[in-house]
C-alpha cells in the first residue's frame, strides 16, 4: 500500500504516511507551458491512498489525473479529500442553480473505492457518493491544541455551534455562539446571549475562514465586551486576500488551523484521525 500525495496537501500526506507506516509513492508530475497537468506513476502497488484537495480548480484536474493514472496500476483506491471544495452549494437555494457538491461527488467516485472528507461544509454531502464515504472530524485535533488555555469556545454563528460544543467538551470549558438578528434588509445584529465574556480567554471556531469577514466581526464584538484574549481557529484556512493579517490586526492572539490546507497556521494535524478511519 502506498500514499499518493497530490500537490495540495503534501504535509498532511507525509504525516499520514508516518502515522500508517507507509511510503509516499514515486510519482512524476509537471505542468506544460500552457498550464495543463501531467502525471506519471513510477512504480507498482496494489492499494493506493490518494491525498488531494478539490480546491482551487486546478487541483480538481490534478486529482482526476492522479485517479486515472493510479487506477491503471492499483486494484484499490482510497481517496482522502482534506478540503472538499465546491461543498458550499449542497442544495438548490434558487431555481436554476447547480448542486456543485453533488456533481463533484459523481465525478470523483468514478475512480475510487472509498472516500474520506474532512469536515465537509455539511455532513450530508457524503450521501452524494455512491461509494463508501466517511467524514473525518478535525475539531478534536484543534481542541487538543487549546487544552488548559481557554475559558469559552465561541461559534461565530449557529452553523458552527456543534463544533464549538464539541471543542468545549474536549477542552473542559463553556461554549456559546453569536446569535444573528436581522434588524433591516442590510443590517444584522450579532450578539452572545446570557454570557459576560469580560476578562475571559476565548476561542472562536468555524469550519472555514475565507475572507476573514466573519472572524474579524466576531473579534471586534468580543473586544468591545472586554474579552481578555481571543484565539481564532478553523478546520480549513483559505485566507483569501490576506484575511489572516486582518484577523490578527483585529486583535486575535493566535490563529490555529488544521493541515487540510497548508499555511503557517496549520498546527493541528488531522493525520491521526484520518489514519484511524482508513484502518477501519
Ligand atoms: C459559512 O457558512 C462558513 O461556515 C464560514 O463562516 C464562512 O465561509 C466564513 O467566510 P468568511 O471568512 O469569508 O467570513
Amino acid at each position: 500500500m502506498k500514499i499518493v500525495a497530490g500537490s495540495s496537501s503534501p504535509m498532511l500526506a507525509k504525516n499520514l504516511a508516518k502515522k500508517m507506516s507507509l511510503e509516499i509513492a514515486d510519482v512524476s508530475t509537471k505542468r506544460f507551458p500552457d498550464g495543463e497537468f501531467y502525471i506519471k506513476v513510477n512504480e507498482e502497488f496494489e492499494h493506493a491512498i490518494i491525498v488531494q484537495n478539490t480546491y482551487p480548480d486546478e487541483n480538481i484536474v490534478e486529482l482526476f489525473l492522479l485517479q486515472d493514472a493510479v487506477k491503471r496500476i492499483a486494484d484499490k483506491i482510497d481517496l482522502v479529500i482534506p478540503y472538499y471544495g465546491y461543498g458550499r452549494q449542497d442544495k438548490i437555494f434558487e431555481k436554476g442553480e447547480a448542486i456543485s457538491a453533488e456533481k463533484m461527488a459523481k465525478l470523483i467516485e468514478q475512480d475510487a473505492d472509498r472516500v474520506i472528507l474532512v469536515n465537509p461544509h455539511k455532513d450530508h454531502i457524503i450521501n452524494f457518493f455512491d461509494i463508501e464515504a466517511k467524514v473525518c472530524d478535525g475539531v478534536p485535533s484543534i481542541a487538543k491544541f487549546f487544552e488548559g488555555k481557554i475559558d469559552v469556545v465561541i461559534a461565530p454563528d449557529k452553523g458552527a455551534l456543534e463544533m464549538a460544543k464539541k471543542a468545549s467538551e474536549i477542552i473542559g470549558c463553556e461554549y456559546n455562539y453569536f446569535e444573528k438578528t436581522r434588524i433591516s434588509s442590510n443590517e444584522v445584529k450579532m450578539e452572545i446571549k446570557d454570557m459576560d465574556v469580560k476578562g475571559k480567554k476565548l476561542l472562536i471556531i468555524d469550519d472555514i475562514i475565507s475572507t476573514g469577514g466573519t472572524m474579524t466581526k466576531a473579534i471586534d464584538l468580543l473586544k468591545k465586551q472586554n474579552a481578555h484574549e481571543i484565539y481564532v481557529s478553523c478546520i480549513h484556512g483559505l485566507f483569501i486576500g490576506n484575511a489572516d493579517d486582518r484577523i490578527l490586526k483585529a486583535g486575535c492572539r493566535e490563529i490555529i488551523t488544521t493541515d487540510t490546507i497548508e499555511t503557517a497556521y496549520s498546527k493541528a494535524s488531522v493525520a491521526e484521525r484520518i489514519s484511524l478511519l482508513l484502518q477501519n
